[in-house]
Order: structure tokens, then C-alpha cells, then sequence
């Protein structure tokens, strides 16, 4: 079956302008640098950049992101939102992820802070945010999302151990097509709640996994350790260390204690 199935696509999709313009490719390096020339060109606010494989696609910290043909989703959204809504673009995808998730699965997917969709002890999608920032102005940001959607995550080695898929969670392979709509939907609804002020922070905090346990957070060149005690209205992380004086961290990648 081609992939994408563009009449069930246009069936299920509702939204009004995310996903509204799809630039698709079969196979590409990563579907971010296709999105940043799009909205270097102009491309209107919710193009979506969509490939059937990533031959370098890139995850968060310089990682790669595992992106074999005909399986997953590999995304790319241009957005221009105003400044203050930039930063609840890292609440508003993981949530639209695990919406979708649900939506389409009845699976009921968690967060580990800040981005990344987890079910259980296993990596399930991620979200990778690049943006263009000039004189306090977003010129564009590029809203990068991959989901392991009927990935045979046991055949790659590296992931076998850490990464699941929804295939690997159902035991029966779920149309991507489905994923995709649902998850645009929730993303078009969850990014104008956000640009309204919206309470999205809330429904991402109720998600978070990360919060009560025991974490290793790196950021820059610094590494905490402690309690992952609650987050803030910004979104960051409230980290209780053993000293019992606590920091505020806006962004970093956490390791939760025993995983
Ligand atoms: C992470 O968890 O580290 C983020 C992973 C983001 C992967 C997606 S797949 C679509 C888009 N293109 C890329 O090269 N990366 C993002």
C-alpha cells in the first residue's frame, strides 16, 4: 500500500491550516532541513514536511533518530507563533503525541520531562523544537516530531532494550494515517489553546512521569541529581537535590534513577 494513503488522509483530517499543505518525500535526510528552506521560502504557518525515511534524522543533544522506511512517522511542522507561545511548544507536542496515542489506541502514553512520550519504561516518540529567533521576533520554528508507530524496535539493537513501538504495545500494526490526522488535529487545537493562554500546562504536567522520582538531569556542562519535585507555570523542572536547596531547570535531558 502506497504510503501516504492521501484519500484516507484528507477523509480523516479536520483541521484548518496545520497539515493543510503537505510537502512529502519518500526518503530524505531529515525532514527538519526540508522544513527550514520551506519557511526560509516563505511557507505558510502549518506546512507539514512528512517523509516515508530519514536518512539523517536528528534527535535531541546531536543524537541521531532511528528512521527506517515504511514504518514510523517522521515529521516537520512550520510554525510562526508569537515569542511568549514559543516555549509552550515543548508542552503542546509531547501532549498532542500522547493524545493521538490514546485517540487511536485507547493506549494511555506518559511524558518524561520535557518532551518525550513514553509507554512504561520505553521511548515511544520524541520532539525536537529548532527555531529562528530575530530582534524578539520568531521568523519560524521548526516543530520536529517522530513516532515509532509500527517499528520492529527488537531488529535494531540499540533500541531493542529502550525504545517500543505501537505495534510492539498492540501486537497488530496500526495505520499511520490515522496517527498522523488525530495527532495534527490535537496539535492545531493544543497550539491555539496555548497562543489563547490556554491551561495545556496542566494536562502535560498530569502526564509527566518524571515527577517524585529520583533524576540525573544534564544540562550545558552541568549535571543534578535529586528529587524531580514538581515543574513550574514556565514548564521547568523543580529539582529537590540531597542539600535540600532546590533550582529551577529549563531545559536538559534526564536519566529517571534505576532506568
Ligand atoms: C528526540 O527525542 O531526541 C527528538 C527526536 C525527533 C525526531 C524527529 S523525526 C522528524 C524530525 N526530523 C528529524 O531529523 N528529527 C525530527
Amino acid at each position: 500500500m502506497a504510503w501516504p494513503d492521501l484519500s484516507r488522509l484528507e477523509q480523516l483530517l479536520d483541521t484548518r491550516y496545520v497539515g493543510r499543505r503537505l510537502v512529502y518525500y519518500s526518503s530524505v535526510g531529515s525532514t527538519q532541513d526540508i522544513a527550514r528552506r520551506e519557511a526560509e521560502a516563505g511557507a505558510p504557518e502549518g506546512t507539514l514536511v512528512l517523509a516515508d525515511e530519514q536518512t539523517a534524522g536528528r534527535g535531541r543533544l546531536g543524537r541521531s533518530w532511528a528512521s527506517p522506511p515504511g514504518q514510523n512517522l517522521y515529521l516537520t511542522l512550520v510554525l510562526r507563533p508569537p515569542l511568549e507561545v514559543l516555549k509552550r511548544l515543548t508542552i503542546v507536542a509531547p501532549l498532542a503525541v500522547a493524545r493521538a496515542v490514546a485517540d487511536t489506541t485507547g493506549i494511555q502514553a506518559g511524558i518524561k520531562w520535557p518532551n518525550d512520550v513514553w509507554i512504561g519504561r520505553r521511548k515511544l516518540a520524541g520532539v525536537l523544537l529548532e527555531s529562528e529567533v530575530q530582534g524578539g521576533q520568531v521568523r519560524y520554528c521548526l516543530l520536529g516530531i517522530g513516532i515509532n508507530v509500527n517499528m520492529d524496535v527488537e531488529a535494531i539493537p540499540d533500541l531493542a532494550e529502550i525504545a517500543t513501538s505501537l505495534r510492539r504495545e498492540l501486537g497488530r500494526e496500526v495505520p499511520r494515517e490515522d496517527v498522523l490526522a488525530s495527532l495534527l488535529h490535537h496539535l492545531e487545537a493544543l497550539y491555539e489553546e496555548a497562543r489563547g493562554g490556554g491551561p495545556v500546562l496542566e494536562e502535560w504536567r498530569a502526564r509527566l512521569i518524571t515527577l517524585g522520582q529520583e533524576v540525573t538531569v544534564r544540562f550545558g556542562d552541568q549535571v543534578e541529581e535529586g528529587l524531580a519535585e514538581d515543574v513550574d507555570e514556565e514548564g521547568r523542572l523543580l529539582l529537590r537535590r540531597r542539600d535540600g536547596s532546590r533550582i529551577a531547570i529549563e531545559a536538559g535531558d534526564v536519566t529517571l534513577r534505576g532506568s
